[in-house]
């Protein structure tokens, strides 16, 4: 009897004995910086000659693995792997491969400090990130494992008495899974296992910033027993084997999640049908969010700066769930502002690897230009109060940075920006706040901070977003008790550790016996 699903629970780093752990897992992880890693198809290792080099985002010098890197010819093989797979695979039992996924959470929760301390390394990420990264993957396995266990049998129909009707959920087939850096083990591995608990085969292209988790992933899937061919691990260059394998006649459904840029090109791209193709391709595509936190007159003051704060410069704003914006009642403005000013300049920024650093670097060089590109438009758009440097004479470090007395319009407004970097805007009164949150093309995650029960209804119905909070910040979901997913153009919101996620990856069947 499979336990009752709980989320794996946070690491408390001001233990003395948790700390000493991460530690040694920091070493441990040294130990292993700078391997070789190739591709994995079918269950065999494939070594190229053209690497991605995976860099240390706080010590360029530092790197993290060589991974090979799949070309088109390679990516070929590669469905092919998977298409003769799926043949046998998608009449696997669904508990097998729910108990894999079991097995998988298991391995990973007893090498937890390790995996987290990888992501520090290859992600940037400050540990308490790390951790809760690693956490929210092994929920994945169990959370999914559980729903597959729970479709299994179908959905129960009416029969009438001369017929015995059933519908049953089957597998579509092969899957390409596109995943972004941010979470780079999480998302990676959510985003995989949901299709092949579901009876899919998949190939797996991660991040080109972030391969080196995502090998240590099928290494653990591999001694839990996943047959060879179900997951193909094949990094490659987003436009190469991306758009090759997106507009594939024999892939059945794509799940993206990263930038809405590259979010619309696949979703162009999949609906094209292609020659030889027989069915229409599923999309699922995650993408970006300007997400807002709204803070009200009747409100906890200290509450509102702390939940700006949080919601902004965790993981360095470099989350689709980012409060990247703040718009704030006429009347508080000026208290939220000068205490958010406060908070910010208490935060500490520098190597991950020390733990009592809040923030680490940003990924790489092109999102420091773009952060610095979007603060000289800040200054120029509004007031900045506090942060707009960076230093990038090792790693990629920028300032947390605020910027008020915003217009609603301006781009720092609008414009996903992925970094540290808040814009505060003055609401007239709370049905204008709610207006300003409404006011971009996206529609992912938001905060209401009020003591107001009426204005906390108003908001539950009129902010049009996919996660909506009170009184806390808007980042941190958690699979299974926080569905997540957005409107608009931050994607098809399917709801990622949520009770409908895996329909995704399933059709229905209906079946009618005459009696
Ligand atoms: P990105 O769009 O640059 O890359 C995401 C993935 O797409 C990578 O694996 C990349 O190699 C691949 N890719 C790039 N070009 C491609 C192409 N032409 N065809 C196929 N694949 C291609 O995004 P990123 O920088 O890795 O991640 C940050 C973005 O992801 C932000 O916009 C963030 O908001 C978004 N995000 C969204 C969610 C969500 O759940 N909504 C979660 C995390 C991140
Ligand atoms: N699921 C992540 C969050 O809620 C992105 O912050």
């Amino acid at each position: 009897m499979v336990q009752l699903y709980r989320h794996e629970p946070f690491t408390d780093f001001t233990v003395e004995k948790n700390k000493k752990e991460f530690e040694e897992a920091l070493k441990t992880v040294e130990g292993y910086l700078g391997q070789d890693y190739p591709l994995i198809i079918g269950g065999e290792r494939i070594e190229t000659e053209e690497k991605i080099i995976s860099v240390n985002p706080a010590d360029r010098d530092e790197i993290i693995g060589r991974v090979s890197k799949a070309n088109k010819a390679i990516a070929e093989q590669a469905m092919q792997v998977a298409d003769e797979t799926f043949r046998w695979w998608r009449k696997t039992k669904p508990e097998m491969r729910a108990d894999i996924l079991f097995r998988a959470a298991a391995l990973t929760r007893k090498r937890k400090h390790e995996f987290s301390a990888l992501l520090v390394k290859e992600g940037g990420k400050p540990w308490k990130e790390a951790d809760a990264d690693t956490a929210e993957a092994i929920d994945f396995m169990e959370y999914y494992g559980r729903q597959m266990l729970r479709l299994k049998d179908g959905m129960p129909v009416n029969s009438r008495p001369i017929e015995n009707n059933r519908f049953n959920y089957i597998p579509l087939g092969v899957g390409v899974v596109i995943s972004p850096w941010n979470f780079l083990f999480a998302i990676m591995c959510g985003t995989t296992v949901a299709p092949i608990v579901t009876g899919n085969t998949v190939l797996l292209k991660p991040a080109s910033t972030t391969p080196v988790i995502a090998y240590k992933f099928m290494e653990v899937l591999e001694e839990a027993g996943l047959p060879n061919g179900v997951i193909n691990y094949i990094p490659g260059s987003g436009s190469e084997i991306g758009d090759y394998l997106v507009e594939h006649q024999r892939t059945r459904f794509v799940s993206f999640t990263g930038s809405k840029e590259v979010g619309l090109r696949i979703f162009e791209k999949a609906a094209k049908v292609k020659d030889g193709q027989i069915w229409l391709k599923r999309v699922v595509a995650e993408m970006g969010g300007k997400d807002t936190v709204v803070v009200d007159n009747d409100t906890d003051l200290d509450l509102a700066a702390e939940s700006i704060t949080i919601s902004a410069f965790g993981f360095s704003g470099q989350k689709c769930s980012a409060g990247s914006r703040a718009v704030i009642h006429q009347d508080v403005y000026d208290k939220v502002l000068e205490r958010v000013i406060q908070l910010t300049n208490k935060l500490t920024i520098g190597d991950p690897v020390d733990v009592t650093n809040y923030m680490g670097p940003v990924i790489d060089q092109a999102a420091y230009d773009k952060i610095m590109g979007y603060v000289e438009i800040g200054r120029q758009e509004g007031r900045l109060l506090t942060g707009g440097t960076g230093d990038q004479s090792k790693g990629w470090f920028f300032s947390p940075t605020v910027i008020a007395d915003v217009k609603e319009d301006a781009r720092i407004m609008q414009e996903e920006i992925f970094g540290p970097v808040v814009a505060l805007c003055k609401a007239n009164d709370f049905q204008h706040a709610l207006e300003i949150a409404n006011n971009t093309e996206y529609g992912l995650t938001g905060a209401v901070i009020t003591n107001n029960r009426e204005h906390w209804e108003q908001a539950q119905t009129d902010f049009n977003v996919g996660n909506l909070y009170l009184n806390r910040n808007c980042t941190g979901a958690i699979v299974g008790y926080h569905p997540f997913g957005g409107f608009n153009m931050s994607g098809t919101d399917s709801k990622a550790g949520g009770p409908d996620y895996l329909l995704h990856f399933l059709q229905g069947k209906t079946t009618s016996e005459m009696l």
